[in-house]
Parts: structure tokens; sequence; C-alpha cells
């Protein structure tokens, strides 16, 4: 058992989570400038994908750093990249607290957040004046009380359309009641159209829920095609509560995270990857633990990995252990480089 297993995070599970949370940033905040410098990465690690160098495809999940305020100290703990947000066009409080659940059996996480943020005007002031040492992302979505939840899309990608190494178009949060009907063909046609027009010089992404019915796969591999959309994350959390028999929390509305997540968001993963071919570029997340988790993910086709819950359970520094694990695997399995594992076993 580590520092953190052994006296952090007990300290930190007596708060309430959105307290400890609280907690951490500031105290990352405080950090960045102290850390050190990331030791390099293994060369074996790096990929070349987006158009972007990555040293490791390991990146902080949208989520966690919503308002642009530790994407520094991220990258010295030894994330390859971070995305920031969800951020929406005005500040919004989100739903009544409390509102993230953690469920310790199964290393999992219940939110319901309802993209609670100080909004974008801030955030680009932030992003301006703190120049990025790492690659960063921004995700974007729509005010709740919007009237025109693409016009938000829109807004968001002006905003940060010079701003940022890649733009994630988050439809997929289940806490916004009636977000994840964009990904419905007419409407997903109609939202990257208007995106797409605001001529964006980095990529675009589209991050998509792990509960689409398989059947609607191919329409959102076409429309993000036919958009020249760069890539899927894939997936955002679940509203789905399979495997979670015997649980007090389970009956929390929100999202799901963490272990639970795993099967199914790297099922769809691997159906995405074999359905899209090279075209798009895919980010697995959902669930990632381990190094072998990551290791699976990119067999499954994905570039790039994201995680969030399991720095809940095992601490920012879980990150340094995963790409030393991750390395190991593609040493012991032949891969010369990363990328000649992506999608390797489909
Ligand atoms: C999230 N996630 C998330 N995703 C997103 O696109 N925008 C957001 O604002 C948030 N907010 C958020 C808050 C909390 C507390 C959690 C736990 C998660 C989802 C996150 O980025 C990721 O897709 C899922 O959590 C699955 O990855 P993990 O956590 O299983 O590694």
């Amino acid at each position: 058992m580590n520092l953190y297993e052994s006296v952090i995070r007990p300290l930190m599970f007596r708060l309430e989570a959105e307290q400890a949370h609280d907690l951490t940033l500031r105290g990352l905040r405080l950090a960045a400038r102290a850390l050190p410098n990331p030791a390099p990465d293994d060369y074996i690690l790096a990929i070349e994908v987006l158009g972007l160098k990555f040293s490791n495809p390991f990146g902080l999940a949208a989520g966690f750093d919503k308002n642009a305020e530790v994407y520094n100290a991220m990258y010295k703990l030894g994330f390859g990249f971070s995305e920031v947000g969800t951020l929406t066009p005005q500040a919004q409080i989100g739903n009544p607290i409390p509102r993230i659940f953690r469920l310790p059996d199964h290393e999992a996480v219940i939110n319901r957040l309802g993209f609670n943020n100080g909004g974008q005007v801030n955030a680009v002031e932030r992003l301006r004046e703190t120049p990025k040492r790492g690659l960063v992302g921004v995700n974007i979505g729509a005010n709740k009380t919007a009237t025109d939840w693409i016009a938000d899309y829109v807004t968001g990608a002006a905003r940060f359309k010079d701003l940022c190494d890649y733009l994630t178009i988050n439809i997929s949060s289940p806490n916004t009641p009636g977000l994840r009907d964009l990904q419905a063909s007419a409407q997903l046609d109609e939202l990257l159209e208007r995106v797409m027009a605001v001529h964006l010089s980095c990529p675009v992404l589209v991050k998509i829920a792990p509960d689409i019915a398989d059947e609607d796969i191919a329409d959102i591999i076409a429309i993000a095609k036919k958009h020249r959309i760069a890539g899927l994350i894939v997936s955002n959390t679940t509203i789905n509560r399979d495997g979670l028999v015997g649980e007090t929390m389970a009956s929390e509305q929100g999202g799901l995270s963490g272990r639970p997540l795993f099967q199914r968001s790297t099922d769809l993963l691997r159906e995405i990857s074999s359905q899209a071919g090279k075209d798009l570029v895919l980010i697995g997340v959902g669930g990632i633990a381990s190094g072998d988790d990551a290791y699976e993910k990119i067999l499954a086709g994905a570039s790039l990995i994201q995680l969030y819950t399991a720095m809940i359970y095992q601490g920012p520094w879980a990150i340094k252990v995963m790409k030393r694990d991750l390395r190991d695997r593609l040493r012991v399995d032949g891969f010369a480089r990363l990328a000649d594992a992506v999608g390797a076993k489909k």
C-alpha cells in the first residue's frame, strides 16, 4: 500500500466527495510551480496523432479540471495531455449538492454535477495568461437553459479555436436532460455543420455516450467523417447500472464511471474502430485503472486514452505506474512503437 492509499485516501474519503475534489484542486494549484518537470517518457510510449506529438498516450479526462486551472500541474504529474471542461458559454452552478457519490466496492463514482463551471470567458483568460506546458484539449457543452443548444457549441468553438490543441464537442453528458439527443443523426449533422463552419485551426473530436444503441454507430461514424471530424472520444459515463447488484448507491441518478464502465466502453471502442477504419482517431476512456487496462483499450483501437475515476482511488501518482506497465506490455509483446499496437486486437 502506498502513501496515497494508506494515508491520503482515508482522509479524503472522510470528506464529502466534492469537498475532497476542491481540496485536491487547491493543492494542485499551489503545487503547480513547485512540482518538478516530469521524467522524460520512454520513446515507445510516444505517438503522433491529430497532427500532434504526444510523449505518452495518457490523458486527463474531462471533468477533473473543469475550469482550466491545473493543466500544467497534470503535465508535471506525467500526463501526456489534459482535457479541460466541460465549459459552457455562461457560468453555471449545476445540480444541488450532493451530486458526486463514491462506490468504493466497485472503484466507481456516480456523478450528476450538471456542467457546473465558471464559464468560458474565465477559462479563455486563464489559457491566455498561463502558457500550456503540455497538450491541452478543451471540452465544450451547452448551458442547460439555452434556447438553441447548437448555438452554444458554435460559441464555444469560436472562443477556443486558437487556444487549444484540440476541441471536444461533448454531447454525451447524462446530466443535462435531453443533451444526449444531439447524438441522433439529424441533430448531429446540423451540430457538426454549424460548428465546423467556424473554421477551427485545431482538430475537433466528438465525445459519445456508452449507452448509444449499436445500430446507431454506423450513422455517427458516417456523419463524423462527412464533416471531417478528427476523432471520437469513447466514452462518457453510463446511465446503466449492470453489475452493481446490492450497491446502495446504485439508485443515485447520474453517470457511472470507473471499473464497471470498462467493459462496455471498451466493447464500443472496438466496434467503432472496426467500423471506422483509420479515418477517425479514437480516444479510449472508461474504467482505466492500470497499464493493462490502457493496453486493452489501445489493442481495441485507441490511439490515446484518458482517465479520471482511477485517480480518485489511486491518487494522481498512479499515472507513473500505469506508464511503466504499459511500456513493459508493449515490449513483451514485441511492439516497437505504441502506434503499432493501436487496433492490433479487434
Ligand atoms: C466526469 N466526466 C465528464 N466528461 C465530460 O465530457 N465533461 C465533464 O464535465 C465531465 N465531468 C465529470 C465529472 C466527474 C466527477 C466524473 C467522475 C466524470 C466523464 C469523464 O471524462 C470520463 O468520460 C468518465 O468518467 C469515464 O472515465 P473514468 O472516470 O472511468 O476513467
